[in-house]
């Protein structure tokens, strides 16, 4: 549900996201398969080339009837040993800085190391969250992959905090990738973290916001009701400004960023809870649900249901 400000959203946040909730997260198989998926598209992002078509990115990846729709780091992410040469405008570049803003336990930022080390080069990841228990995942990842090459350390910032503006403003100019992903949606204030977070860019770093995308939120005007909470249907109950327009608005016009595209990177099937689906699919999806037409299965004695999921990637590049 929606709150009412961005202190709000963040107390809401720190207490869902418990001991609990992270040991079943990091275990999930849609966690997993979209942590691939993430990773992946980020790494083959071509600044050259434009994104995917409508029809491109509407192809459903992966076969439902097999563990994670039978993808796997392997058949699903570039090859580490020969990813400057299959993707020579790839973006990751051993050296350089990557923040993961939002990490979580640091299920995906993990992904992104075999493509940052290198004898000789310093790289640095560096994630930022609010909350302690994710973190605390996060940092044992952290004390597995730092060493010579790569510096990886996290950070418990509310990155809006008054009190933290100092410390906060370390971050500026720092970044050669930013990624955030299945975040956005929890952030109440979206619009001023974005600013903050292209203020983190170097000169021509890149920032990709990746979030679920409920297509339903394209529905409503936002022009016209000045509620980017609006309840479009009894799925769309939070933070209904991931409509492409709006991310485009913000990456653009608020936060200065060049270069900007925001539309559905991919399509997938994932396997999740009623609640889940109650506050993140689409209306469509939801009624399949209360009719009794979706697949199921037990996982960890939950029911999870068999859903189709479309995700967006926002991208802009600091000027
Ligand atoms: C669904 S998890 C995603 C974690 C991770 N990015 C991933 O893909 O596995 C959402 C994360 O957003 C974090 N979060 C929510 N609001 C935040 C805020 N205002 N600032 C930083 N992190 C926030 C939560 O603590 C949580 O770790």
């Amino acid at each position: 549900m929606p709150t009412n400000t961005h202190e709000d959203a963040v107390a809401a946040n720190i207490s869902t996201f418990d001991e609990e909730f992270a040991s079943k997260y990091e275990k999930r198989e849609s966690q997993i398969l979209l942590s691939y998926l993430f990773a992946k598209n980020v790494l083959e992002f071509d600044p050259n080339k434009s994104r995917k078509s409508d029809e491109e990115s509407s192809k459903l990846i992966g076969d439902p009837s097999q563990y994670c729709n039978g993808l796997t780091k392997e058949n699903t992410l570039p090859n580490p040993l020969t990813y400057e040469k299959d993707f020579p405008n790839g973006l990751f570049k051993p050296g350089m800085k990557l923040l993961d803003f939002a990490c979580g336990t640091g299920m995906v930022t993990e992904l992104f190391i075999p493509y940052l080390k290198q004898p000789g080069q310093k790289s640095e990841i560096v994630g930022i969250d609010i909350g302690p228990v994710f973190l605390k995942y996060f940092n044992e990842r952290a004390k597995k992959y730092s060493d010579e090459n790569l510096e990886m350390k996290s950070y418990e910032y509310d990155i809006l905090n008054p009190k933290l503006e100092k410390k906060v403003s370390k971050f500026e100019n720092q970044f050669d990738v930013i990624i955030c992903t299945i975040s956005y949606h929890h952030i109440h204030n979206y619009e001023i973290v974005t600013q903050k977070l292209a203020s983190f860019l170097k000169k021509g770093g890149w920032l990709f916001i990746i979030d679920f995308y409920n297509e339903d939120v394209e529905k409503i005007d936002l022009s016209n009701t000045n509620s980017k909470n609006m309840k479009v249907s009894e799925a769309v109950q939070h933070m209904g400004g991931l409509k492409k327009s709006s991310l485009n608005h913000v990456l653009k016009n608020l936060s200065g960023l060049i270069n900007v595209t925001s539309s559905r990177e991919f399509k997938t099937f994932i396997w999740q809870p009623a609640s889940f689906i109650e506050n993140h699919s689409d209306e469509q999806t939801v009624n399949n649900l209360k009719t009794g037409k979706l697949k199921q299965k037990d996982f960890n004695d939950e029911i999870n249901y068999l859903i189709e999921t479309s995700v967006i990637y926002a991208i802009g590049q600091k000027p």
